[in-house]
């Protein structure tokens, strides 16, 4: 049991993020916690899920119960999943590695970004759960090929492809900043290809830059497509706020969705995604999966979206103020707080398995 685990300053999520700024440069605290422009998709994200209520069923046995399910046909101990989020050497020195090893003591699927600054053959080495691959396209289609065909070899079981991202959403810290990594730090799965580092000589957001100039803004629902051909990996498309969209990329062959609006970081004002879940949920058929992220910071959000009709949640700032804090174990907590916190909201709303959690549990106010 680490420092943090043992003590009453971290019994929630949320002490993480109060505590994690303690431990980070201030550049890279910007970095992980803004949104874009006056951050209100981000702050919306987050409360929105106040606006549903838990109808709670009574007289159930839950004496026995199992927050187990499957992800892609992959067993996971809980719905929780780690979401792609980028540069995790910026919070501890282990960085990815840290994070795989505890998403795989908490028995669950971690999404390794293409922003990593480890490559993803030691992650994948370090991995006892599925790693899933986030994928950004490059105008250099060979190079993106060939990121892919390390992703398949590595071992990863799906490439999550980023569609909310043609440019980096403006996060105004990021650019009085003018973000940049610091030195030894790279982004590493691209380094052969001579795009391992961000461009230094931009008057605003190292990383804003590197996206304008080298990833492909004429990206369309055809590369869902592509994508798909080129591994035998399943494709789930992440970024997703419309029926439309969501039902569109599963005909062009995703096999999962995730509504997301990349934790309120890209386009402010657009909507919080528990609150688009239901309409996307409702069209996605044939097997297709429906993940979502954003805003997710309690036990009881969680069975909020799992009612609604989420097969999982993706966490990722709360995995960043984990490793902040205390680095895999920070990480493994922070897992293990939500599952806990799951198991008990799956008690009191008499669902003794992930499968007891329906629509019917929740209700929105007003
Ligand atoms: C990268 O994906 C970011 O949101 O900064």
């Amino acid at each position: 049991m680490t420092l943090a685990q043992g003590s009453m300053e971290f019994i929630s999520v949320d002490d993480y993020a109060r505590h994690a700024g303690e431990h980070l440069a201030p550049t890279a605290f910007d970095y992980y916690r803004s949104g874009a422009h006056d951050e209100r998709t981000l702050a919306r994200n987050k409360a929105a899920f106040s606006d549903y209520e838990l109808h709670y069923r009574v007289l159930v046995d839950v004496s026995r119960r199992s927050t187990v399910t499957t992800v892609l046909g992959h067993s996971v101990a809980s719905p929780i999943l780690v979401a792609p989020t980028a540069f995790h050497r910026l919070a501890c020195e282990a960085g990815e590695l840290a994070t795989v090893r505890a998403a795989g003591r908490a028995g669950t699927a971690m999404c390794l970004s293409t922003l990593s600054n480890t490559d993803v053959e030691e992650v994948t080495a370090q991995a006892s759960g599925p790693v899933f691959f986030q994928l950004y396209v490059y105008k250099d289609r060979g190079a993106t090929q060939a990121l892919v065909g390390r992703a398949v070899d590595a071992g990863c079981q799906a490439l999550v492809l980023t569609v909310d991202a043609p440019l980096l959403g403006t996060r105004e810290r990021d650019v009085r900043n003018r973000f940049q990594l610091p030195s030894g730090l790279s982004i590493r799965n691209m380094l052969a290809d001579g795009l391992g580092d961000l461009p230094a000589d931009v008057a605003d957001s190292g990383l804003a830059a590197y996206f304008a100039t080298l990833l492909d803004q004429a990206l369309t629902f055809r590369d869902v497509e592509w994508l798909a051909s080129i591994s035998p990996l399943p494709v789930v498309v992440k970024g997703i706020v419309r029926p439309e969209d969501a039902a569109r990329a599963v005909e062009h062959g995703a096999s999962a969705v995730v509504v997301s609006n990349h934790g309120g970081r890209q386009l402010d004002d657009s909507p919080a995604t528990i609150d688009v879940l239901a309409s996307i949920v409702d069209v996605v058929t044939g097997g297709a999966e429906v993940w979502m992220d954003g805003g997710i910071r309690r036990g009881t959000d969680v069975l909020k979206a799992l009612a609604i009709g989420a097969r999982a949640v993706l966490v990722g700032r709360p995995i960043l103020w984990g490793l902040s804090v205390s680095g895999e174990e920070g990480a493994a907590h922070v897992l293990e707080i939500l599952r806990a916190e799951l198991d008990l909201a799956m008690a009191l709303c008499g669902c003794p398995s992930v499968s007891d959690i329906t629509r019917d549990l929740v209700r929105r106010r007003g």
